[in-house]
């Protein structure tokens, strides 16, 4: 079956205004998985109306490459641990980035065997392979950091933002001399120097900044699939293309505002660390006396509280506690105390982690409040219970100018009349930096893993508690 162009420029119209409707969708966690269906939908038409377009001439290595990327997706996709979503976000990122180079390339020495090289497609093609070499590395040595392979420490050294500089303009400049001359030694230089940007623009950005970049890198996939799109002259790719770019770039920036970081302070600035060891910490919670509790103290504070605000973080999802969390919920509310969900918009490992963890739950939608909500009700809670969180309900952001995590707005739990931390050790979070509300005196720790403590809370709760 061959489509004609009319027909297949409507199954892309459809499958544009499908993607749209899917970001839409995203936007909130109870339209959530609408939103996805209708993004596999056009991705659906999509694929369908490009292979019965007129353009593909042998089905072979096409149905080879859907197959074998088939299975291989399938199988990640369902092994993928929700805590390791980032890192597959990166190593798809650098799929995009590594795709619109070899098209890029391969678009070139086609059009040169058949003469059909002009310099408007010598520039897309130069804009692909650009963007497309940057995202491909950067989103490598992202992966690298998250997944533990690299330091997650940022690198840097003197002369770093110089050096970017003059390798950026030599590129550009390549880029010019290629679209204009089609010399192949300009594009094999072109593509090793963005390749190598690629490295020097991630390495140096470490710790908790690594959530923007991989929304920078998500924008760069995109913008480098809509040069491609202009390459292969298919609009809806320059579609897609641009969706993603401007999605990603508006996601970063709203979490830079999240963080009160500018973008250009978090694309040059070199900022976060590894994590401090557990002993210094440790050692440092002995001297300041940080106070522990048992699980009974905790329980004994909430079953006779009027309001409890719980605030989960990447320990919640690392100790899957939502369920156990759900019913702790259920319980309390039958005792008659009000129980919200408090939701920083950094909080876990990527945006929206803790309500889809939360919605997987059934924890209903309104008593999950975002930080701008809940922040003023601390002062009239009698508990707050952290669970696995650190970062996000970290004084230091507020009150210590020297901390790296200083101008991030905070979920100000420490303005409850009792704050309980349920965390393992004295471990600081993903920035690496102590938490001063350790040190408060209405705050206390009870050590676990944070399902193992909630199943214990609920067990308490349930046997009439303390
Ligand atoms: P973190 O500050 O990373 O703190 C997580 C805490 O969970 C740690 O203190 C850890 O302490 C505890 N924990 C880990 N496993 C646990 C378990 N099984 N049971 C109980 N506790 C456990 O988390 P946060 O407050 O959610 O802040 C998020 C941080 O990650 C921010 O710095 C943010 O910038 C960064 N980040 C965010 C994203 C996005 S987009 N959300 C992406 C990447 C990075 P123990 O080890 O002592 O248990």
């Amino acid at each position: 079956m061959d489509l004609s162009v009319n027909q297949q420029a409507l199954a892309y119209l459809a499958s544009a205004v499908l993607f749209i409707l899917g970001l839409k969708g995203l936007t909130h966690p109870a339209t959530a998985r609408r939103g996805n269906l209708y993004g596999m939908l056009g991705m659906l038409i999509a694929i369908v109306a490009t292979l019965v377009g007129r353009e593909v001439q042998a089905y072979g290595f096409i149905i080879a490459g859907l197959a074998g990327g088939a299975v291989i997706g399938g199988i990640v996709a369902m092994r993928i641990q929700m805590t390791a979503m980032p890192q597959l976000v990166a190593a798809l990122h650098s799929f995009v980035g590594l795709a619109a180079v070899l098209v890029g390339i391969g678009t070139f020495f086609h059009k040169q065997a058949n003469g059909l090289l002009n310099p408007v497609l010598m520039g897309e093609i130069s804009a692909g392979v650009v963007i497309g070499a940057i995202t491909f590395t950067g989103s490598v040595i992202a992966f690298g950091k998250l997944q533990g392979l690299l330091s997650g420490a940022p690198v840097k050294f003197a002369g770093q933002h110089l050096l970017n500089a003059l390798i950026g303009l030599a590129t550009i400049a390549l880029a010019v001399h290629f679209a204009m001359t089609g010399n192949l030694l300009s594009l094999f230089l072109m593509t090793l120097l963005a390749l190598v940007i690629g490295v020097t623009l991630i390495i140096p950005i470490g710790g908790a900044d690594m959530p923007v970049v991989i929304s920078m890198l998500n924008s760069y996939s995109g913008w480098a699939a809509a040069a491609t799109g202009f390459t292969l002259h298919n609009n809806l790719l320059i579609i897609v293309g641009a969706l993603v770019g401007c999605s990603g770039a508006i996601l970063s920036f709203i979490m830079c505002k999240a963080m009160n970081r500018s973008i250009i302070n978090v694309v040059f600035g070199g900022f976060g660390s590894d994590g401090g060891s557990a002993d210094s910490a440790g050692a440092q919670a002995a001297e300041k006396g940080v106070k522990s509790a048992a699980i009974e103290d905790a329980v004994y504070w909430m079953e006779d509280a009027g309001k409890v605000i719980i605030v989960p973080g990447y320990g919640m999802a690392v100790a899957q506690a939502q369920h156990a969390l759900k019913e702790l919920m259920e319980l309390l509310a039958q005792r008659g105390v009000e129980v919200k969900f408090a939701i920083h918009p950094v909080a876990g490992r990527m945006p929206g982690h803790m309500n889809v963890l939360l919605a997987e739950a059934d924890i209903p939608y309104d008593q999950v409040l975002e930080m701008d909500e809940i922040n003023s009700e601390f002062p009239s809670t009698d508990v707050v219970l952290v669970v696995g969180a650190n970062d996000v309900v970290n004084p230091a952001a507020k009150e210590d100018p020297t901390s790296p995590i200083y101008g991030m707005p905070i979920l100000e739990a420490g303005r409850a009349r009792q704050v309980y931390f349920l965390k393992r050790s004295m471990r600081p979070g993903y920035s690496g930096v102590d938490n001063l509300l350790f040190y408060q005196d209405n705050t206390y720790l009870v050590f676990g893993d944070a399902k193992d403590t909630i199943e214990g809370m609920n067990t308490a709760l349930k046997g009439g508690g303390h």
